[in-house]
């Protein structure tokens, strides 16, 4: 291994151990009662109190929500005690993500569902190598899913992990969907199971909390020209939530304009709220390995 390719290595190992205890710690904070926006807060503390960034906003998704719930700057929802929430974060440095989400039981009810999940990942994990193709792993996801007598849902699904991009354009589905893609030595992937009890796939809302950087424009809106300053400053390389920019901005109208001005223009691109369209409840799984020869190394643990 050349010097280059350990350092690599290293910075992954370290940013995804990071992204696992801060999975954990904000684990803690999730109880019926909690305010979901102090969780979010304290848990992405976490993270910049040890030198690090958010690879994205924590995603606290609940129930029928399958992903990109965070909460916005006036929010004010509490976890319930028959909620089923969905942790999924991940530390960020110098260009390197790590991403990885449990999912945690508010009622104690739900066992099967949230098992389902798990016991997907860790077959997926031990059917792992390079040479694998993206379609193998989704029908092993898959079969175990069906064994709990729950669906995958088919347009969510693990992803490769490039350089300052979460989201590269490889990704593994959670049932066999027919696709050759090879797993190469090297790649950086997460695995994610979606378990529910509904119909199987997810579809946009219109509620919209998470944002990506795409270029900079020239907005007509004074307050769209320091908004988009400030992301193209701070949040060019990863995911952020509006949240993050209401800093000193006191109105709803005043912040969500400038953002859907923005959105418009094809400065930034939107990330809304996903929900399961059957209104089943969702589970969700999520690691990140480095894929080897004969295997894989958890880099979230
Ligand atoms: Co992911």
């Amino acid at each position: 291994m050349t010097d280059n390719v350990d350092m690599k290595e290293k910075l992954l190992e370290e940013v995804g151990h990071v992204s696992y205890k801060a999975l954990n710690y904000a684990k803690t904070l999730v109880k019926p009662g909690a305010l979901v926006k102090e969780v979010a807060i304290a848990a992405e503390k976490y993270l910049n109190d040890q030198g690090y960034a958010p690879a994205f906003p924590i995603n606290l998704s609940i129930n029928n929500e399958a992903a990109h719930y965070t909460p916005s700057f006036d929010d004010e929802r509490i976890f319930t005690e028959t909620d089923i929430v969905k942790v999924d974060f991940g530390a960020y440095k110098d260009g390197i993500s790590g991403d990885c989400a449990i999912t945690i039981d508010l009622s104690g009810k739900n066992g099967k569902l949230i098992d389902a999940a798990n016991y997907a990942l860790d077959a997926a994990l031990s059917k792992l190598r390079a040479g694998i193709t993206s379609s193998e792993i989704g029908r092993e996801i898959n079969t175990v899913l069906l064994k709990y007598g729950v669906k995958p849902i088919r347009n969510l699904g693990g992803h490769g992990l490039d350089i300052d991009n979460l989201h590269s354009g490889f990704f593994i589905p959670n049932y066999d969907d027919g696709s050759v893609d090879v797993l190469e030595e090297g790649m950086v992937i997460s695995i994610e199971p979606f378990a529910t009890n509904g119909k199987g796939m997810v579809a946009d809302s219109d509620r919209c909390e998470i944002y990506s950087y795409v270029e900079t424009v020239q907005p007509r809106l004074n307050s769209s020209r320091a908004l988009i300053k400030n992301i193209e400053e701070h949040f060019s390389s990863t995911p952020f939530a509006v949240r993050w920019l209401a800093n000193g901005i006191d109105s709803h109208f005043n912040i969500y304009s400038g953002i859907n001005e923005l959105v418009k223009l094809g400065a930034i691109e939107a990330h809304p709220i996903l929900l399961e369209i059957g209104n089943g409840m969702v589970s969700q799984s999520e690691v990140t390995v480095l894929v080897e020869a004969n295997g894989c190394k958890l880099l979230t643990k």
